[in-house]
């Protein structure tokens, strides 16, 4: 039921409060103003509603104090006082927000704070209320067994809380994120129910963020430069470009990024940013098309104890914004664990606490393992879970001070085993755990905004221009990519050079030609390969933002091919310059014109090879070995070492040959190179010998088609290639999780689990950005 009361004149400013009225069920007030909060709550005399407010008040004037607080650093006041400026004094009153996703309105429109109430939040202002219940998360091992990630978990996340799943290494953390973002692997099932608002989970892109534990950044880039390009990837291109600008700087200062906003990211030979400031850029692009729903997998990891609260405290700003931030953490210093709103603790995959971070200490105290004084409660509550600490006490047993402590502790009487039954037991039995349940049934009753949205807001054109932009920057700063591979072409073009020097017309110079032309054809396109694991860090990011919807996957292949297009030339002619003009080859610019363009063309290929590898092997290495051996496939049958007709019918010659984009290749240039020449013949009372003839007897080419429809073949193959990333990254995301739903239905059927069809979620690796 929905009541409306008395609207404001203004833009409304309103709460919505949930709760469960004795007997009508779920009642949901807009209220314009914290009066009128008040007001609704009197007139519904309901004491879950009063005590909703109380707690919101309470958090929300926590949170005012919190931001004096964060006031003793330099950047987070300068944040803040930039915000409130921003949105304050002169508030970004675009006409373009409207048409960024309603998740991405809030903080330049609606979101502000008042020192007198609660945080207003707008009707059309969607917050996120994430449930989950009865979420089970299993693998399939070998011999039909299951292996349980996640036992039946069920909690929930609001907005303006930050929500920390606790829990030892291996407890479930990043499965109970994955599952709760839709991101779980493949191997993976999953039962249970996700909603966001009151709906069926259906995650997407824009409205939800995700930071990966792994900051996956363009080195060559400053941090400017990142933010930068990220927000026109993403943000409407009607929108003017200096309050692209302005939203840009804003979420530097807010991540208190501004005194790095300069500095590159840093890569394998350029020194950048400190682990602390990377995880804040990280944070930083996810947070600029303003999600509501923020996960972050172990923001804190590999951070010292400083920048670790530094980037929680960001954490806490962020959620106190009204947006609702859940992450998994290790192992917090007590000061961190204060930041907590909420706790989610877990052990093997099972809930042991699941409430307020302030009340877990009580909960443990009551189970019978109270925290002693002045030890870390993460510490102490890890301590109680984690199965690995039995080894440790096992080793401490001979310590005098470890036996004076045995005395007094509780958890020397019980294996780790046990304290997790009882703990979880405990847990169960609780009255935090039946107010889990209903405040899941409170919140997962009311339909609340639908948070699908898009994740990015630019067009096609501007999201591949903003890639090739940006691409072509990366390329050109990152030696690895092609300036390295540069030089080595033009090393190995002045080796072919000098040992092929002006190969001219004699008998012998008949084979020596075709060496040359295959070796440049075949082994010289071969170290395109070089730029394989630049291209690995290229689709690390790309994953990454795919992941998140930034753009879609065709923007990326078109980025890809334009913005390495220049280099790609600028080696082709380099090497075929060198190679043609001192080997002295077929004499006339079209030759040479043509051996560069063939060139061209199998050094493009090589690259597109390569790519449509990397979209089937993402490790580096493995890549390498399969491009490797592809390519050294190709060159067997190319027709040099072994003549084409010589070639085993069966697969070699049909239709390995003609997959081969060196077999065109070499066609193309014996016929570039021979015809029209005429070599001397092995005696000179012998007539000279016609390049035809050579062509066609000596390396059994047919002639009856021209050398550039042997060209043309290249080019069909470069873009095939290109096709084949497309397609298998597509069919990676759209077809998998569908097949992955179905054979899990089946294996649950077969082992006789009762699934209906609602229950098992194809769990989708990558958005549908809507933009192919
Ligand atoms: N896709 C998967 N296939 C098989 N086992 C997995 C998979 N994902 C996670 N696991 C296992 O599930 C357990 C929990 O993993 P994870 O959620 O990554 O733990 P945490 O983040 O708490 O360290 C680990 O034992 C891990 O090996
Ligand atoms: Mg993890």
């Amino acid at each position: 039921m929905l009541k409306d009361l008395d609207k404001p004149a203004s833009r409304s400013r309103a709460v919505v409060i949930f709760s469960m009225a004795p007997k009508e069920n779920t009642v949901l007030y807009k209220a314009p103003s914290f009066e009128h909060y008040n007001q609704a709550a009197q007139k519904n005399n309901n004491s879950h509603t009063q005590f909703a407010h109380n707690e919101n008040y309470r958090r929300n004037s926590g949170s005012e104090s919190e931001c004096s607080d964060a006031a003793i650093l330099h950047r987070q006041t300068s944040a803040s006082t930039y915000r409130s400026e921003t949105t304050q004094s002169t508030p970004v009153q675009s006409p373009y927000l409207g048409n960024l996703s309603p998740l991405s309105q809030s903080l330049w429109k609606n979101v502000k704070k008042s020192k007198s109430g609660p945080l207003m939040i707008s009707p059309d202002d969607p917050t996120a209320w994430l449930t989950w219940k009865d979420l089970t998360v299993s693998v399939s091992l070998a011999g039909a067994s299951t292996h349980l990630l996640l036992d039946n978990l069920s909690g929930y996340a609001e907005p303006g809380h930050m929500m920390a799943v606790m829990g030892p290494s291996g407890s479930g953390k990043s499965t109970l994120l994955d599952a709760l973002a839709g991101r779980l692997a493949k191997n993976t099932m999953m039962t249970g129910d996700v909603h966001v608002n009151g709906r069926h989970r259906k995650l997407s892109y824009g409205s939800v963020a995700f930071v990966t534990q792994e900051d996956t950044l363009i080195g060559t880039l400053t941090v400017r430069e990142t933010i930068f390009y990220s927000a026109h990837l993403r943000l409407p291109d009607a929108m003017p470009w200096s309050e692209k600008e302005n939203i840009v700087e804003s979420t530097i200062l807010e991540m208190g990024l501004q005194d790095c906003a300069d500095t590159a990211v840093g890569n394998w030979h350029l020194r950048g940013l400190s682990g602390g400031e990377k995880r804040r850029v990280s944070i930083a692009l996810e947070i600029l098309m303003r999600p509501r729903l923020l996960f972050l997998d172990e923001p804190t990891s590999g951070l010292d104890s400083a920048s670790a609260f530094f980037v929680m405290q960001t954490l806490r700003g962020l959620s106190r914004d009204g947006r609702t931030v859940l992450f998994s953490i290790h192992q917090p210093s007590s000061e961190v664990f204060a930041l907590f709103d909420k706790l989610y603790l877990l052990s093997g995959g099972r809930t042991i606490y699941f409430g307020d971070a302030t009340h877990a200490h009580e909960f443990f105290a009551q189970a019978g393992f109270p925290c002693p004084q002045r030890r870390n409660p993460s510490d102490h509550f890890l301590r109680c879970v984690n199965s690995d600490f039995e080894r440790v006490k096992q080793s401490l047993r001979s310590s005098v001070r470890h036996r004076k402590n045995a005395a007094v502790d509780p958890l020397e009487k019980h294996t780790t085993a046990e304290v997790i039954d009882i703990l979880t037991n405990a847990y169960n039995t609780s009255g935090q755990a039946i107010a889990t349940a209903v405040k899941i049934y409170e919140i997962s009753q009311v339909k609340g905004l639908n948070l699908e949205s898009s994740g990015s807001q630019a067009s096609f054109f501007m999201q591949t221009k903003t890639l090739t932009k940006r691409s072509f920057i990366n390329m050109t700063r990152d030696l690895g990519y092609y300036w390295l591979r540069l030089i080595t072409y033009i090393f190995v073009a002045i080796c072919v050079g000098t040992i092929y020097f002006k190969v001219g017309t004699s008998y012998n110079s008949i084979l020596a030609r075709g060496a040359c032309t295959s070796y440049v054809a075949g082994f010289v396109t071969f170290m395109s390969i070089g730029g394989f694991p630049s291209f690995i860090e290229d689709m690390k990011v790309f994953q990454r933002e795919r992941l998140n919807g930034h753009y879609g996957v065709w923007a990326f292949v078109v980025a890809n091919t334009l913005s390495s297009f220049p280099f790609l030339v600028a080696i082709a002619i380099a090497t075929g310059t060198i190679c043609y003009y001192m080997a002295g080859l077929h004499p006339g610019f079209t030759h040479y014109l043509f051996f560069t363009i063939n060139l061209l063309g199998c050094i493009g290929v090589v690259e597109s090879l390569m790519m449509a590898v990397a979209s089937v092997v993402s490790n580096f290495l493995l890549g390498i070995v399969t491009g490797a051996g592809l390519l050294g496939v190709f060159m067997l049958v190319a027709g040099f070492f072994r003549l084409p007709n010589e070639l085993p019918k069966i697969f070699w010659r049909y239709p390995m040959s003609y997959l081969s984009f060196n077999y065109w290749a070499l066609q193309g240039q014996y016929k570039n190179d021979y015809l029209g020449l005429q070599f001397d013949n092995v005696s000179p009372l012998l007539p000279p010998i016609t390049g035809e003839e050579i062509i066609t007897e000596k390396f059994q080419i047919d002639l009856s088609w021209s050398k550039w429809w042997d060209t043309a073949m290249i080019y069909v193959f470069l873009v095939a290639y290109r096709l084949v990333f497309f397609l298998n990254i597509k069919l990676n995301e759209k077809v998998t999780p569908y097949v992955r739903a179905f054979l899990t239905k089946q294996t649950a059927q077969w082992k006789g689990q009762k699934l209906s069809s609602k229950t098992v979620i194809p769990v989708k690796q990558s958005p549908d950005a809507g933009r192919g």
